[in-house]
């Protein structure tokens, strides 16, 4: 009996210590956000909608930017409700996968809004079916970088009447999974078909070698740039994903991925932390609350300069002249 009783102990402690760190930091800012506003895209699911009730708690005015705005609609009122109808919350359309849809929504936000302090670029895909966008880039390459690349130069001019303002960029580790040859492949062949972790790994390697890229094009603003890592979350993103779309795989592997993969509100931590803390160093890549260094290529400058040119290649036709 004692014997059962301590082995049963044994194993909640191992286990209980395993959640915690697979957990990964929490961030400690207390800081408030009354009044100023936020635009989270993709935020009516996963991160990016724990994300929002974590920042409404603070006080924040948000814009949730979606592209299904009954999902939307849903989740700021899931939210008031259960912040007593504290919080005042905007919803949006956005498509990335359409750079018109990407210019409306800017040209609408800059409108209405006399500044805003931070664009969290959280919406993504993964393992998602090849396809075009019908601006003629792949899906997952146009919703994860160009979308956000084009977004956050197009929002620059009310962000830029923020005192401080901030655009956070939501990354993954699986950028680490690519090289360059990689990174030029897909870049100049759309459509060509390599292997959805590639696809994705590229497009994720892009967005940080952008968020490392862009505060030098700003350097005569007050906005800081970060790529945020939130680590393996339990999300809606694995729908495409062969091994957990799977009901009954999904069953088996339920008890290992309770313990190693983080929820929704933990994933957002240093996320929360990129978009509260005090410091105000610019470029990083921040992961578990604390900057760290991405891959190699990922902090290669010469890299990240020559990238930045070749995208405003690619989308040129999509910028006005002050933009090239
Ligand atoms: N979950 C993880 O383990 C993990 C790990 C590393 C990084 N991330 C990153 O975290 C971010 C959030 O993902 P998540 O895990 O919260 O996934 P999620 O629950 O699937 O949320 C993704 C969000 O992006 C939106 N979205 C997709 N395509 C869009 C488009 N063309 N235009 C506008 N919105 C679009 C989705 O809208 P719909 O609901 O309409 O589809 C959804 O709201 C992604 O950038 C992802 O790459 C996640």
């Amino acid at each position: 009996m004692w014997k059962y009783l301590a082995g049963t102990i044994a194993i909640g402690t191992v286990t209980y210590g395993l959640m915690r760190y697979f957990a990964g930091g929490v961030c400690q800012c207390s800081t408030r956000l009354d009044g100023l506003v936020i635009v989270i895209t993709g935020a009516n699911s996963g991160i990016g909608k724990a994300l929002a009730y974590e920042l409404a708690k603070r006080g924040a005015t948000l814009i949730l930017a979606c592209r299904n705005i009954e999902k939307a609609v849903d989740t700021k009122l899931e939210i008031q409700d259960l912040l007593n109808n504290q919080a005042e919350i905007h919803v949006k359309h956005l498509d990335l996968n359409s750079f018109d849809s990407i210019k409306s929504f800017a040209d609408n936000i800059d409108k209405e809004f006399d500044e805003i302090y931070a664009l969290v670029n959280n919406a993504g895909v993964f393992y998602h079916p090849q396809a075009l966008t019908k601006d003629g880039f792949d899906v997952t390459f146009q919703t994860n970088y160009l979308g956000p690349y084009y977004l956050s130069h197009q929002l620059l001019r009310t962000l830029k009447r923020s005192d401080h303002a901030r655009i956070i960029n939501v990354v993954s580790d699986a950028h680490r999974l690519v090289n360059v040859y990689d990174l030029n492949c897909l870049t100049n062949n759309q459509g060509e078909f390599r292997t959805h972790f590639i696809a994705y790994g590229v497009s994720k390697l892009a967005l940080i070698l952008f968020s490392r890229e862009f505060p030098r094009r700003i350097t005569d603003t007050n906005i800081i740039v970060h790529a945020v890592d939130p680590g393996n979350v339990e999300t809606a993103i694995y729908r495409y994903f062969p091994q957990l779309n799977n009901h009954w795989l999904y069953i088996i592997q339920w008890p290992i991925r309770r313990i190693v993969v983080k929820r929704p509100n933990q994933g957002v931590q240093p996320i929360l932390h990129a978009l509260l803390t005090s410091n105000r160093s610019t470029g990083q890549y921040i992961k578990d609350c604390k900057a760290v260094l991405p891959s190699a290529i990922a902090c290669d400058d010469r890299i990240a300069r020559k990238y930045y040119k070749t995208t405003k290649e690619l989308i040129r036709k999509h910028l006005t002249e002050s933009e090239c």
